[in-house]
């Protein structure tokens, strides 16, 4: 039976108790994590969301009657203790922060029993995702996803504070939208009173935050929660947060500098110093050296053209590339020479998921020879002349990719970090930030034979590359950046187009007619007839920062409530299918397929 906590107050948590409390009467409450009883004198393992502390439970202490409470606690009730904090009987336990204490009970009331709990509550769990994410609530007691919220929690305080103190106007912006088709897919919303419209969650608060510099308010932030119906993967959830900022009258270096010093601030939190500045490098230098516009710098193992090198050489693979317009690029391996074959096949195949038509290596072995798949088509000296460019030595293996540039790039770009995967490269420890700035504004998109804008139709063109836009818009540089860590983009954002003519051609460039952008984006357009200011700004994705920072390898290790691969909740079982009545009151009706294709 649950009995009452009246007239009880909890002191303190189970670790903010120390050998400083040694005499005091206390009162701690949480959940038992284990109990052991040795005939006279039980151990309990109390635990709440600071930790564990131990209470002994002896008749002599605790009564007749709190005795038998003690002897038939099991994991997950929930009790409340009240003793003296004592220096410990027993043998000191390193592993705890209170391991030199325990709490001698002379109380105790069980607030709630609990069931068998289907998974033990406990660090490194190997209990399959399935079952966690069904009783999320009770995966969430473990401490390492209380250690991950915590520190969710103080990343957003932080934010919070630092953005306050640096003039930031902390504003809401709505949910419910229009819809708005460039980006990802929206989630929709029917309205019930205009039957056959629908809102759109917001894919990001881009408009509002474009639309408050309009009115003036000259620096926002939020903590934003965003929607995309994209695929799932590791690093990306269907709901997700953006600490979101817009910034008026500044350029590039003033928002870098705001965000270098709050990103600073943040990882002091795990103990990290960034040094400031942080790099950075453009677009086309990322994709040069690391095939990759979010290039992990934690390792070398660069991209090396070698395009001129092989021009003329014998190996149709290679010199058919260059003709179609494409190049030869490598990566070197370093003391990967003696790799087996079937491995380096899987490495072929590896390169083929990722586009490329076939992967040529070169060995270079112990004794300085070569072991490769493509000597039979070279001469020595073409061999060699190409060993150098890459600055093969002894025990060296070459991997090359001949295509056009985009493949070339993302097969040498992924294959270089399932290298460093392989040769053990990828140190959680070591935190390598990079800007990578002067994106392309604009990329084909060959499925809709037209450009599509690469961050977003307000993103400003580089004002050198403006008269491009209209005779050769795909050479176009933008004033971009995107802020990367380890390999992930952690955020991103750009300078603004405040001009309404440059946002006319912008449009234009977009295939858009004039009624289209009007019918789309008018209210913003409207706005910028009546004075707007100069403005930039980013956004982070907050799961994405606190993942890297937990080290965790999924984002769903830092969401309290997350949905698994097929956008599910497999606790709630969201989403579902509902009451007939309310689809009619939305004007709504279901045809059967539309029901199977949601459960792909
Ligand atoms: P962008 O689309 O680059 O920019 O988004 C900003 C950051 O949000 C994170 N992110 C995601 N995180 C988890 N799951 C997802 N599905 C997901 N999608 C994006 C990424 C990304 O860097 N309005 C602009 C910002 C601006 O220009 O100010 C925007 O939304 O870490
Ligand atoms: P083949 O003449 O097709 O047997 O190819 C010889 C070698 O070149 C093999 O190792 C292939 O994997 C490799 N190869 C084929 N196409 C490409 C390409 N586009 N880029 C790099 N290597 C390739």
């Amino acid at each position: 039976m649950a009995e009452s906590m009246k007239g009880l107050k909890r002191t303190c948590r189970c670790t903010e108790l120390s050998a400083e409390h040694i005499g005091q009467t206390v009162t701690v409450m949480g959940w038992v994590q284990k109990s052991r009883n040795k005939g006279g004198i039980v151990f309990v393992d109390l635990r709440d969301r600071s930790g564990i502390i131990q209470l002994i439970f002896e008749e002599s202490n605790v009564g007749t009657e709190g005795f038998e409470k003690a002897a038939k606690l099991r994991s997950e009730f929930v009790v409340a203790v009240t003793g003296e904090v004592t220096e410990r009987s027993g043998a000191v336990n390193e592993n705890l922060k209170t391991g030199d204490i325990e709490v001698v009970a002379k109380d105790i009331r069980i607030l709630s029993e609990s069931e068998t709990p289907p998974f033990p509550i406990e660090e490194n769990s190997k209990t399959k995702d399935e079952l966690r994410l069904k009783y999320r609530y009770l995966d969430l007691r473990r401490p390492d996803l209380q250690r991950n919220l915590i520190l969710r929690s103080q990343v957003a305080t932080l934010t919070r504070q630092f953005l306050a103190e640096e003039g930031f106007l902390e504003i809401e912006t709505p949910i419910l939208n229009k819809s708005t088709p460039e980006g990802a897919r929206d989630y929709l919303v029917p309205s019930r009173v205009h039957p056959g419209s629908f809102y759109a969650l917001p894919q990001s608060p881009q408009l509002f935050k474009q639309l408050l510099m309009c009115s003036g308010y000259d620096r926002y932030f939020q903590i934003a929660k965003c929607f995309r119906d994209e695929d799932l993967r590791a690093d990306r959830q269907p709901e997700f947060t953006q600490i979101d900022m817009e910034l008026s009258f500044v350029d590039v270096d003033d928002v870098i500098d705001v965000n270098e010093r709050l990103l600073q601030k943040m990882f002091r939190l795990i103990d990290v110093e960034v040094p400031l500045p942080i790099p950075r490098m453009t677009w086309q230098e990322a994709m040069d050296r690391y095939g990759s516009d979010k290039p992990d710098t934690r390792f070398g193992m660069e991209l090396k053209d070698v395009t001129e090198v092989v021009k003329g050489c014998g190996f149709g693979v290679f010199t058919g590339a260059i003709e179609n317009g494409g190049s030869v690029r490598g990566i070197n391996a370093k003391g990967q020479g003696a790799m087996p074959r079937k491995k380096i096949d899987k490495l072929v195949g590896f390169a083929k998921d990722f586009g490329a038509k076939g992967l040529a290596y070169l060995c270079i072995q112990e004794d300085g020879t070569y072991k490769s798949s493509f000597a039979k088509f070279m001469t020595e000296e073409e061999m060699n002349a190409l060993v150098k460019a890459m600055e093969g030595e002894s025990g060296d293996l070459l991997l090359f990719a001949a295509d056009k540039n985009k493949v070339v790039w993302d097969v040498l770009g992924n294959l270089r970090l399932e290298l460093a995967r392989q040769m053990d490269l990828l140190d959680k420890n070591v935190y390598k930030f990079l800007w990578v700035t002067e994106f392309p504004l604009l990329e084909f998109n060959e499925e809709l034979g037209r450009y599509q804008a690469m961050h977003h139709p307000f993103t400003m063109p580089m004002e050198e590359d403006l008269p491009f836009l209209d005779s050769d818009p795909g050479r176009v540089r933008a004033q971009a950046y995107d802020i990367v860590l380890n390999g992930t983009e952690i955020g991103g954002g750009s300078i603004r187009i405040h001009q309404n003519d440059i946002q006319e051609k912008m449009f234009e460039a977009l295939g858009f007619t004039k009624e289209a952008a009007y019918s789309q984006f008018g209210f913003l357009l409207d706005a910028f007839r009546f004075g707007v200011p100069p403005h930039a700004g980013l956004a982070y994705g907050l799961d994405r920062l606190v993942m890297l920072m937990t080290k965790e390898d999924s984002i769903r290790e830092v969401i309290a409530f997350p949905k698994v691969k097929d956008a599910s909740c497999l606790m709630t079982e969201a989403p579902n299918v509902v009451d007939p009545v309310q689809l009619e009151e939305l004007g709504i009706e279901i045809t059967p397929q539309e029901q199977d294709g949601d459960k792909e």
